[in-house]
């Protein structure tokens, strides 16, 4: 099961990075070799800093290769949202700022070619037009223009779709490795331990006076309390070939609905999506879509992927935890993961080089949370540690449950995955399981 965009790069061949070997010093260590860790890096590296990213496998071989790669500020209905609970100076602020990000993907795009194209964003619903008035209200209040559109190209009927313009997609890998040619990179080193600016592999270590977590999930239990305020999600995602072309990206305004955008002659049909761990979606709904809509459609490629939910859908980017020295996280991307990266080096640049950074309240990962999903994630937790016998996850210790249509174990307390030997696939597991 490989992504379109990792199948089908074969033709270019990554630079490839060594693995560490003694011990090393540096200004920034970033952990994670994924978008939001190589794009930080990058930016630092531009900026004057001396800066090291460690990968525990290589570029761009976690969560930046699964994703859709669409690049936009459109992240569902979120701004009718964000005003009511954090009010319209933080919306604008959040409106901005992922503005600002996809500008940057452009500007970057222009250097280094990564297929970019100029599209439409739309976030439509099958049955609450109530819900795409309320936010074409929000982008009113937010200078935004705000149509709600008919789309008759998508293959059921609809409500309508609130429409985003001037946003973006590409293809992920062939930026990250352009990118990643110009960094100091150490690929095989599993960062096993960070404490008080050193970070301990098997073969060495690196001093660092700063050190940044982008990790996907961080990796790092106590102190930060980060599994108490993040969930995982797995979705999937088909490459048609044979499916009607489509301009502009889609997306359901209900989460398990469908997502939709183009690349080259193939449509990618995104959609399935559930908790980590727990039974639903997967690519059923998919395939009844496709063989329904487009008979004569073929698959070319299919893929799932992982996301960290954040406890309110904004991510937590920022210091990692008072108490932590100069460490840093970017992390609960909430399936916007393409944007987030890009406000996270940015405002990660800033608050290592300046120490501050005015999107550091909007982000903060210790802001104060909403109590609903937090209950649920604690219930989850303790229902998974008290549930009996099968094999356990090496994180908490959670039972895990077989996922039958990936060939895998999963765990629903905190998401962490496993192959069918019990190799850890997705964290926060770092052991081995007996499964
Ligand atoms: Fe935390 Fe499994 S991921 S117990």
């Amino acid at each position: 099961m490989e992504s379109i965009w990792s199948a089908g790069v074969k033709e270019i061949q990554p630079k490839t990075h060594p693995a560490l070997q003694g011990d090393v010093k540096t200004d920034v260590l970033v952990i994670g070799g994924g978008m939001a860790g190589i794009l930080t890096a990058y930016r630092l590296q531009q900026a004057g800093a001396r800066c090291i990213v460690a990968e525990a496998k290589t570029v761009g071989s976690g969560i930046t290769q699964n994703t859709t790669a669409k690049v936009t500020a459109q992240h569902g209905l979120i701004y009718g949202d964000i005003i009511k609970k954090r009010g319209l100076d933080a919306a604008k602020m959040y409106l901005a700022a992922n503005q600002q990000a996809v500008a940057d993907f452009c500007m970057l795009a222009g250097r280094y070619p990564c297929d970019f194209e100029e599209q439409n964003a739309y976030v439509y619903s099958v049955d609450n037009r109530d819900k795409l008035e309320q936010e074409a209200q929000a982008y009113q209040k937010l200078g935004l223009s705000a149509n709600i559109v008919e789309c008759p190209s998508l293959p059921f009927s609809m409500v309508g779709a609130l429409c985003m313009q001037h946003q973006g997609q590409f293809h992920p890998l062939r930026l990250l490795w352009e990118l990643a040619k110009q960094l100091d990179i150490y690929e095989h080193t599993f960062i096993r331990h960070v404490q008080d600016g050193i970070a301990c592999t098997e073969a060495g270590s690196i001093h660092a006076e700063h050190i940044v977590l982008a990790t996907h999930y961080p990796m790092i239990n106590i102190p930060g309390l980060y599994f108490m305020k993040l969930y995982q999600h797995r979705s999937y995602v088909l490459a048609l070939e044979g499916a009607p072309h489509l301009d502009g990206m889609y997306v359901d305004a209900c989460p398990e609905g469908f997502s939709f955008r183009h690349y080259q002659n193939l449509l990618l049909v995104g959609g399935g999506s559930h908790k980590t761990g727990k039974q639903g979606g997967g690519f059923a709904p998919l395939r009844a879509l496709v063989k329904q809509a487009w008979p004569n459609a073929s698959e070319r490629y299919f893929w799932a992927t992982q996301d960290c939910m954040s406890l309110d859908n904004t991510p937590y980017i920022g210091r990692h935890r008072a108490g932590t020295g100069q460490m840093y996280v970017a992390t609960g991307m909430s399936k916007w993961g393409m944007t987030g990266s890009m406000v996270a080096s940015r405002l990660l640049c800033d608050l290592i080089l300046s120490g501050k950074s005015d999107l550091e309240t909007l982000y903060s990962p210790r802001r104060p949370m909403a109590g609903g999903q937090l209950v649920s994630n604690i219930g989850s937790a303790a229902a998974g540690l008290l549930s009996i016998g099968g094999p356990r996850c090496t994180h908490m210790g959670c039972k895990l449950h077989k996922n039958g249509e990936e060939g895998t174990w999963d765990c629903p307390c905190h998401g962490s995955r496993f192959d069918g030997e019990g190799h850890v696939i997705d964290g926060p597991a770092k052991k081995q399981a007996h499964v």
